[in-house]
């Protein structure tokens, strides 16, 4: 693991230099799947390569370190238990999408993540939610990231934009679609990261020019990164409002982050990676 920054409390920059103020982080509560059965032994996404032999152990490993970061930021983390066969199952970011009470579960797009669904709900009853399920495709929080009370959607390669009202519906949130163009970016959490209520980060390649513009009505203030933080995932990333988890590669992104007052935390989860995911993927967040 590269801790990119000692986690200090509250170290606020001297004046006069181009940082902004140190960020309020909030108590999260996130649940994460371990790679127990993680392979890669299916193409889903570019960057899936069955020919890529895969360390199950070393995933096991920089999981936990992940899971340990987490917890070490005082941040609750639920274990769901894995199954064997479902070797997507380590990326609990698609298992569907937590608010309150009510879990919209997620509804796959490939029949091989089909199983994952009956796993994740019946993990998400025993946990007490209201299970909905939607008619359309909907891959949970791979595709529905939270800003505030605006429920950012994306669709275009996996979930099904009709699949947007449903979630409306079910949760009572507003929903912004969010087209998405570029294969390599086939989620809304590969190209889009949500820092607190109000600020995100984005790869703008990646959207539409009508997203974009939307995007950019949304939020004067985001920030734009750079294809090589891009191409190593490094917007797949998970923050309390100050400290951002991430991949430790996307070197540029964390600068940026740090410009404006964020703290990053890297860890290296190259075996994830060959299953196209990274922080955010391995992360289904426990919205209040
Ligand atoms: N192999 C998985 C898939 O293609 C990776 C999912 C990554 N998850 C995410 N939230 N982006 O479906």
């Amino acid at each position: 693991m590269t801790i990119f920054d000692e986690v200090m409390p509250d170290a606020v920059p001297a004046s006069g230099t181009a940082v902004s103020p140190a960020r309020t982080m909030t108590i999260r509560h996130y649940a994460m799947t371990a790679p127990e059965h993680f392979t890669v032994e299916y193409a889903i996404n570019p960057w899936m390569d069955t020919a890529t032999p895969v360390d199950t152990a070393l995933a096991l490993d920089q999981w936990d370190t992940l899971r340990r970061v987490y917890a070490d930021l005082g941040h609750t983390v639920d274990s769901v238990t894995p199954r064997r066969g479902l070797p997507d199952m380590v990326y609990a970011a698609n298992g569907g999408f937590l608010v309150g009470d009510t879990a919209v579960v997620a509804r796959f797009a490939y029949p091989q993540r089909a199983g994952e669904a009956d796993a994740y709900a019946e993990w998400m009853t025993a946990a007490g939610y209201r299970t909905v399920f939607t008619h359309h495709v909907n891959e949970g929080q791979g595709d529905l990231l939270l800003v505030g009370s605006n429920l950012l959607a994306g669709y275009g390669f996996r979930t099904d934009r009709r699949a947007h009202a449903e979630i409306a519906a079910a949760t009572g949130l507003d929903v912004t679609g969010l087209e998405l163009i570029d294969p390599r970016f086939y989620h809304l959490d590969t190209a889009l990261a949500v820092l607190d209520d109000s600020t995100i980060a984005y790869y703008p390649p990646a959207f539409s020019d009508d997203a974009r513009r939307r995007i950019t009505e949304l939020f004067g203030d985001a920030i734009e990164v750079g294809s090589a933080d891009a191409y190593v995932l490094g917007l797949n990333v998970v923050s309390d409002g100050r400290h951002v988890v991430m991949p430790s590669a996307a070197t540029g992104f964390a600068d940026q982050l740090r410009r404006a007052g964020f703290e990053p935390i890297g860890v290296d989860l190259s075996e994830l990676l060959k299953g196209g995911g990274s922080v955010k993927c391995c992360t289904l967040e426990r919205y209040p």
